[in-house]
């Protein structure tokens, strides 16, 4: 099976902040699940590089819009690289190859007859980059960028947008474009159903930091229009055409589930199958902006409390799909209970005791274990990733290491030094085999630690499977008695005050 995983592609304007990482982070978390189940994946992210915007900031600093986009396209790389991010694809809307794409993709429009000259006079938010309608405003202000929208009238090509809405309407309503969760499936429609839909402005005069209209070169293309191209652009070449699954927040959902698919109709390409959205994270209870003060950097957190405790917090502190508060304490707490406290100790102690009793050595279990509610576990785990419920499959993962921790507290392995040693070898086997069912569910959600656990039991870290492979392992009793077992030199997850 092909899976294709996409996020949107961040606006350079900025360094990425931890709301970029959120949906980098979700899509990563898919893309190993994939991996380790044994699909071929393409895990796309990248860099959203022209339009007024990007032209305004670089102007500010007084770079070119090349110097400056090459510049923050690399911080956005080298904090995906911190992180860990197991992109396959990292694409710039720069790229040659794209801008070749693009203007083919336009051709094409206006071959197929969808696109008309004409002239457009509407008012302009820069931050969004797209025209706003008097309705959408508060106080004559964007209710997302605080800042009166300028008035633009100007002459432009327009694509007959309006013509899909009774379309649009059917492959939302019947899931053929698939849009969770369901209050945003419901929200697109409605939003459908009570609009009428205007064309849509596909270029610019007035702007010149753009892809050129390939039949009248007075004109740049759309930077949205531009930006939602690179789904295509790296899908198609590759034979991963369409997206399974396409990862965005709220504020871009109209873009992904009106302007894109209309799009892809009218050249007759296949549609993604499902939009994942969602909510925001703010910081203090406000929204992360610069002027504010209160943006968090996920560099930062990583640094103090490790990629593994920033992807712990991210899916576990609220639900995926709702607004969630991002709180220092908060996640402090977090990472001391659950890593440090039961998935590290658990660690900790189950090796310690093999070392202590076996000389560090699997010991062989004498009976067999009844491993019903660890396949009712992997089943959940299963289930919740295919659906895109990450903080599901961290909660049934932590049912498991829960289990374990109970374990130890009942069986009590240091009183049967002495009194049973029979016992003693299937409650370790038993642990030391549920360290490795943890290592193996905890691949795609804390790959680090999932890692470290696996060469702790000396297995190698787990990556790209095939399916049988995947179904093999998470058999119960596969690890094998008479193995060495170590604790890697680093705690854990190292308590922090
Ligand atoms: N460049 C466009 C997207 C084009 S996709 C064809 C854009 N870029 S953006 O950098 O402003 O934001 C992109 C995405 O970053 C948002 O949709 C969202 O997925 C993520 N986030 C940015 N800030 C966020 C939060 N504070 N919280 C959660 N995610 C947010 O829009």
């Amino acid at each position: 099976m092909k899976f294709f995983v996409t996020t949107p592609i961040y606006y350079v304007n900025n360094h990425p902040h931890i709301g970029s990482a959120y949906s980098t982070l979700a899509a990563d978390t898919l893309a190993r699940f994939h991996r380790q189940i044994g699909d071929q994946v393409l895990f796309l992210t990248g860099t959203d590089e022209h339009g007024a915007k990007i032209a305004e900031a670089a102007a500010k600093v007084k770079q070119s819009p090349q110097t400056f986009v090459d510049t923050i396209a690399d911080d956005y790389r080298s904090l995906w690289n911190k992180l860990d991010i197991s992109y396959d694809r990292f694409i710039r809307t720069t790229e040659k190859v794209h801008v070749e794409v693009v203007r083919d993709f336009l051709n094409r429009l206006k071959r197929a007859g969808y696109v008309y000259p004409g002239q457009y006079s509407g008012l302009y938010c820069r931050g969004c980059e797209s025209f706003k309608r008097n309705d959408e405003l508060i106080d004559g202000k964007c209710p997302d960028h605080g800042t009166v929208p300028e008035t633009v009238t100007e002459d432009t090509y327009f694509f007959k947008l309006s013509i899909f809405k009774d379309r649009l309407i059917k492959i939302i309503a019947n899931d053929q474009l698939a849009i969770k969760p369901e209050v945003r499936k419901n929200e697109v429609l409605s939003f459908l159903e009570n609009n009428d839909l205007e064309d849509l402005s596909i270029s610019r005069q007035s702007v010149g930091w753009g892809i050129p209209l390939p039949w009248d070169e007075s004109h740049t293309i759309y930077v949205w229009v531009d930006a939602l191209i690179n789904y295509y652009t790296a899908g198609k070449k590759t034979g991963f055409w369409p997206p399974t699954q396409q990862i965005l927040a709220k504020d871009i959902l109209r873009f992904h589930a009106v302007i894109w698919p209309a799009m892809l109709l009218a050249i007759n390409e296949e549609l993604p199958k499902n939009l994942f959205v969602h909510g925001y994270i703010t910081s203090e209870g406000k929204k992360m902006s610069k002027s504010i003060g209160n943006v968090v950097f996920p560099e930062e957190v990583a640094k103090k409390y490790s990629v593994d405790g920033l992807r712990y917090y991210l899916f576990n502190a609220f639900t995926f799909g709702e607004d969630g508060d991002f709180s220092d304490r908060l996640l402090n707490q977090t990472y001391n209970a659950a890593l440090s406290n039961e998935l590290g100790n658990l660690v900790q102690r189950v090796i310690v005791m093999v070392d202590k009793y076996y000389d560090g050595l699997v010991p062989a279990p004498s009976s067999a274990h009844n491993a019903a509610l660890v396949t009712e576990i992997w089943q959940k785990w299963q289930q919740s990733l295919s659906s895109y419920n990450i903080n599901v499959a961290f909660e049934s993962t932590w049912q498991l290491v829960k289990l374990a921790n109970q374990r130890i507290d009942e069986t009590r392995p240091w009183g049967l030094v002495k009194e049973d040693q029979e016992q003693l070898k299937n409650v370790l086997y038993e642990l030391l085999e549920t360290l490795r069912h943890l290592s193996l569910m905890l691949t795609p959600l804390l790959p680090d630690a999932a890692g470290r656990i696996r060469r702790s039991l000396n297995l190698e870290p787990v990556y790209q499977q095939t399916d049988k492979e995947h179904f093999r392992s998470i058999q119960w009793g596969e690890l094998r008695s008479n193995t060495r077992v170590s604790l890697s030199p680093e705690v854990l997850f190292p308590r922090h005050q």
